[in-house]
């Protein structure tokens, strides 16, 4: 039989990553998926550097990742943004391939039409690695919890804003010096807006939200506040009251109007959390999901939110799953899964 082609756009650390595992772990993952996964391309924005250390034949670089869509039966994106990758995304799935990606601003701006293509298209869109890198959260909501009713999803969802906030409380520093400490460390970026702005949370919440309630969140439902007016006092009074201060993802089953009528609300800020409670012993740059659901009762999943390997192996998982789908029948589920359910206006908690 003849292997699946893989496609991979992007060769970041996440990507590089993924390609040094898919080369070098080829048997195993042949085992598991019942069909070799052969890499056909990786798309780069610029030829010529040397990635040697990948194991990847050098062969395989192209900077025409428009082309390399076309041939491939699992096309993985990590380039991130909107552009191209949204074009690439659609072009990939009306060739047949499915897709898997950990693209969170892309699918918090346009999940549906995503959707809705693979719908069309008869093929998988897979993303655990856009929430909570490492963390296998996407699925367990989607398809494990699939027969509960969940009415809440509380997460520390961004690490670089834990590190600060938990650096901040452990030394008694404030905001700024914090920050730029972070970024000496390499915990922050150097232009650290999406994540103390509260961006890159509410992207992962809006996906959580429309999973967790089976239907349509964008990021513009996200109520949002990052964490650039904590100051080094307001974690102090926290402190005193037994309190640390996190940024919150939160997600939830509300009441929308005075009918009683049923909705969500989904809202990124700092909020103050109890020493007691599981999310509070969180440190550095994790990230941890806690769900509330009817029968399941109280989950905690915990991990690495960032960085090459971790995020690789949920791309990984991902394709591995999908993978499977091409070997044995079936396909993830899409668009008919979502009912819509109203989302309260952005502001209101
Ligand atoms: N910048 C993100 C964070 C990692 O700090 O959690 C990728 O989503």
């Amino acid at each position: 039989t003849a292997p699946l082609r893989v496609a991979l756009l992007g060769a970041g650390t996440v990507g590089s990553a993924v390609a040094r595992t898919l080369t070098h772990e080829a048997d195993d993952l042949a085992a598991r998926t019942g069909r070799r996964l052969e890499l056909v391309g990786v798309a780069v924005r610029r030829a010529g550097r040397d990635r040697a250390d990948l194991g990847v034949d050098p062969a395989l670089f192209t900077t025409d990742a428009a082309e390399l869509v076309t041939r491939a039966d699992i096309v993985i994106e990590l380039i991130g943004g909107i552009d191209p990758a949204k074009e690439l995304i659609l072009s990939a799935m009306a060739h047949g391939a499915s897709v898997v990606t950990g693209n969170k601003a892309l699918l918090a701006e346009a999940g549906p039409t995503l959707y809705a293509a693979a719908d069309e298209h008869g093929v998988d869109l897979y993303y655990e690695a856009a929430v909570a890198g490492a963390i296998p959260i996407v699925r367990p909501i989607r398809d494990s919890l699939a027969g509960d009713r969940i009415d809440r999803v509380i997460g520390i969802l961004n690490g670089t804003t834990n590190f600060v906030l938990d650096a901040m409380d452990s030394t008694g520093a404030g905001f700024t010096e914090t920050v730029e400490r972070a970024q000496a460390l390499g915990y922050a970026e150097a232009d650290p807006t999406a994540d103390v702005e509260g961006f890159d949370a509410a992207a992962k919440a809006a996906i959580l939200a429309s999973l967790a309630f089976h239907t349509r969140v964008g990021i513009e439902h996200v109520h949002r506040e990052g964490i650039t007016e904590v100051s080094a006092g307001d974690i102090a009074a926290a402190k005193e009251m037994g309190c640390v201060i996190k940024l919150l993802g939160i997600c939830e089953r509300t009441v929308v109007d005075e009918s009683g009528g049923e909705g969500i609300s989904v809202r990124v800020h700092p909020a103050m959390i109890p020493l007691g409670h599981p999310l509070a012993s969180v440190r550095e740059a994790f990230n941890a999901v806690f769900v509330e659901a009817g029968s399941a009762g109280e989950l905690m999943f915990y991990g690495q939110g960032a960085g090459g390997d971790p995020t690789a192996s949920a791309v990984l998982g991902d394709v591995v799953a999908v993978a499977r789908h091409r070997v044995a029948g079936g396909k993830g589920p899409g668009e008919s899964a979502y009912a819509d359910l109203p989302v309260l206006p952005m502001g209101r908690a």
